[in-house]
């Protein structure tokens, strides 16, 4: 059966229906096994080309990006902003343009700006992936986190889903969120007051200020990044044994990274592979990529 996705560009959850999702994870479990077992792939996709633009930061989500594409066999092009154009005043529209001249199949963007990405999308003719666009979405992350906790939990719905950490300007929680949702799960959102939108409570979500009672019973606990700043909410917020104990005996503990031993979790928690499923999104995430590009490259434009 032919594999597509409706959607040109994913820059937000909501750009995928509930059987896009099936389609990806579909794919992206057959590249986690042929990964596992380092067999060689044989590229079917047309020869395309990936340009990866990251005007932020990144460990994961480029190195993610740049793998999976090469596995597939597409012509990967990363530009460093630190020595582009960009720094010579060349705006994001132009940039866009610019790399548009060269007819990639693909251009993957992260940008510190919420709507950057959406923006550059309207310009170019190629499909567009959003990679982290300020505190608005991140939905590679969120896709590979949803499957690293179909693979371990053995479902996908009806699952309690604590996510912890400054909710507000998280793009990972907000993907998460919309993700977790759409497959009827209970996502319970912790952390302080200042640090939790006022829109989460109007769509109905739980809200919890302490993280012993927001954990309770929880089959996943997802840490999120404080800002180095608030090392003092570790007694609250951060992820100790002692909280941990209050979850369910095999709930298992996630961080999409970059992670802040002793801010937002113990060391311990975050190396005890027995509960600890970190690495294992990191390794799913490259399967997840490429099954996103793949499904993208495919797709008739
Ligand atoms: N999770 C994540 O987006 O990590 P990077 O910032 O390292 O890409």
């Amino acid at each position: 059966m032919e594999r597509f996705l409706q959607t040109k560009h994913l820059i937000q959850i909501d750009d995928l229906s509930r059987n896009d999702i099936e389609e990806i994870f579909a794919l992206a479990e057959y590249y986690l096994q042929k990964n596992k077992n380092k067999v060689e792939q044989k590229h079917h996709l047309q020869s395309f080309t990936q340009i990866n633009v990251f005007f932020e930061n990144s460990t994961r989500t480029l190195a993610s990006f740049e793998l999976a594409g090469k596995k597939l066999g597409g012509i990967v092009q990363d530009i460093r902003i630190a020595t582009s154009s960009i720094q010579k005043g060349e705006t994001l529209i132009d940039t866009a343009l610019t790399l548009n001249a060269m007819r990639p199949n693909l251009l993957v963007v992260r940008h510190s700006s919420s709507g950057a990405v959406n923006l550059l999308s309207e310009k170019v003719n190629c499909s567009v992936l959003n990679a982290g666009d300020g505190s608005h979405e991140h939905p590679t992350q969120a896709l590979l986190d949803f499957l690293t906790i179909k693979y371990r939990k053995k479902k996908k719905e009806g699952l309690i889903i604590a996510i912890c950490g400054d909710i507000s300007h998280s793009r990972v929680a907000r993907s998460n969120i919309a993700l977790l949702c759409k497959f009827n799960n209970q996502v319970r959102l912790i952390g302080p007051s200042n640090l939790l939108p006022n829109s989460f409570k109007d769509m109905g979500l739980e809200i919890y200020n302490r993280m012993e009672d927001g954990v309770r019973n929880a089959d996943v606990i997802m840490m999120l990044r404080f800002i180095p700043s608030r090392r003092e909410y570790f007694n609250r917020f951060g992820l100790d044994n002692q909280k941990l104990l209050l979850a369910k005996t095999d709930a298992i503990v996630m961080h999409p990274g970059p992670m802040n031993r002793g801010v937002e979790i113990d060391g311990i928690i975050a190396d005890d592979l027995n509960r600890s499923v970190i690495q294992e999104q990191v390794e799913i995430g490259v399967a997840l990529r490429m099954a996103v590009l793949h499904l993208l490259v495919d797709r008739k434009n």
